[in-house]
């Protein structure tokens, strides 16, 4: 190649212009497809094996035969081992065949098929997110995650200079900003709490955030599931006690959904925003918002929609062109969700837990960061082994071991948090445990 043009594809390249076309390699890719059959032959076969299993959580949970064909329902790298399943969690092989059909159809004739025949077909998974979730469906928004709903809320719900918002300091940093940008913005207040680490007793939650209302406070903003600890909040208490003095409660239900169960009528809350890539398992870029009717006009959209009425749910769905396939895939999420059950699911996760905690909760030096007492967590767990810092433990675990987990430093408290999700062997989890046990007995070197 003459000089001259290797330097000018090279000046491209360091630009970015070059970048590689796939960040999979394509034989990996490929197979990955040819997998996908097999997953979702495991998913037929899960299906005969729920119909007829024991509706009893707890014993489902336990049973090993249950779960073998829904751990191979999922495509996913067994040469590493993910127990970082809290930021974005894999796709079932047959919700990612969904999308993908989904997405070739909207790119047949676009205008046509995605416009035409695909979005309109959304109403559907609108109306069936709304049965899962137990409100009207002209109260569910479908969003492309959590963020996205929670934001609409925070930015679009109107507060006076000297307005107070009240949070704890366990809350997403990232939600924490955006009234950090309110202050500056409007001279709003933000005020967070801390709550003592574990959270044993959810009635002190409840107590402290009362403790700590003013008569300038409006707004609450309080995660259903803390996302460094995995702990439940009493999201149902906090929302009588603000009721009472007329403060909206924003929950932040990213943790929530589909991981620990809760009806809106069971939380009472107005506002829920959750992503559905994260315990639903549905395509990445989604989730829902949900507005009780009567807030829904009081509240800005983030983008103007062009024509809704402003008590249409819909205006919050205003993000201009986008693919109706992530969307329509959910479908599939929340029938692989059915064929396993909400309770069922609910005890398997917190079953995975517990088979490797088990095994290290009594190690020397552990310190527990989340509750294990029933109802007060489900699979996220942080845990500090004393001595070993959390960020080293991880780095350790992943350079030397491939086992993914985040190490979590916290003004208040550190640890590493694992995240099993349903796709865990317990193989694996058993795996976790011993290299545990060795990290404890012979340090990191
Ligand atoms: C508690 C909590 N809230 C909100 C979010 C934001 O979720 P998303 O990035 O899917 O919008 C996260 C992400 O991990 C989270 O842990």
């Amino acid at each position: 190649m003459p000089s001259t043009r290797r330097a000018f594809l090279g000046g491209l390249a360091a630009a970015g212009v070059l970048a590689p076309r796939l960040f999979v390699p394509a034989a990996k890719a490929a197979e990955a497809r040819g997998g996908l059959g097999e997953a979702i032959a495991a998913t037929a076969r899960a299906r005969w094996r729920f119909a007829a299993a024991t509706a009893d959580p707890a014993a489902a949970a336990a049973d090993p035969a249950l779960w073998t064909d829904v751990q191979q329902s999922w495509v996913v790298d067994r040469t590493l081992l993910n127990l970082e399943n809290g930021g974005l969690q894999p796709s079932p092989a047959l919700v990612t065949q969904a999308f993908i059909d989904a997405w070739m159809k909207a790119n047949e004739a676009p205008s046509h098929t995605n416009s035409r025949i695909l979005w309109p077909q959304v109403e559907q998974v609108r109306a069936r997110l709304a049965a899962a979730f137990g409100c009207a469906t002209e109260e569910m928004a479908i969003t492309r995650n959590t963020t996205e709903g929670f934001l609409a809320v925070a930015l679009g719900t109107r507060l006076e200079a000297g307005d107070e918002v009240l949070t704890t300091t366990h809350d997403y940093h990232r939600f924490r900003n955006a009234f950090h940008q309110r202050e500056q913005r409007e001279g709003i207040v933000l005020r967070a709490i801390p709550l003592p680490v574990p959270v044993e007793d959810p009635a002190l939650v409840v107590e402290r955030l009362a403790a700590a209302i003013t008569p300038r406070t409006r707004v609450i903003l309080l995660s259903h599931v803390f996302q460094l600890t995995g702990q439940v909040m009493p999201v149902r208490e906090v929302v009588r006690l603000a009721r009472t003095r007329d403060i909206l409660v924003i929950v932040d239900g990213a943790h929530g959904f589909s991981h620990i169960p809760a009806t809106r009528d069971e939380l009472e809350c107005d506002v829920y925003a959750t992503s559905l890539h994260k315990w639903l398992s549905a395509p990445h870029g989604t989730g829902f918002l949900y507005v009780r009717k009567a807030l829904i006009p009081s509240i800005w959209p983030l983008m103007p929609p062009t024509a809704k009425a402003p008590d249409d749910i819909r205006k919050f769905e205003a993000i201009g062109t986008a693919s109706a396939a992530p969307f329509l895939a959910i479908a599939e999420a929340l029938d692989f969700w059915a064929m396993i059950g909400t309770a069922r699911k609910a005890a398997r996760l917190v079953w995975l837990r517990e088979r490797w905690l088990d095994r290290v909760a009594s190690l020397p030096g552990v310190r527990l960061n989340t509750s294990r007492r029933p109802g007060r967590a489900g699979a996220i767990v942080n845990l500090d082994l004393e001595g070993l810092p959390p960020t080293k433990l991880a780095a350790w675990l992943w350079d030397r071991h491939r086992v993914l987990v985040a190490g979590v430093e916290h003004p208040e408290f550190q640890g590493i948090r694992v995240v099993p999700a349903l796709y865990n062997t317990e193989a694996e989890l058993d795996r976790f445990a011993e290299l545990l046990t060795e990290a404890r007995r012979r340090g990191l070197d």
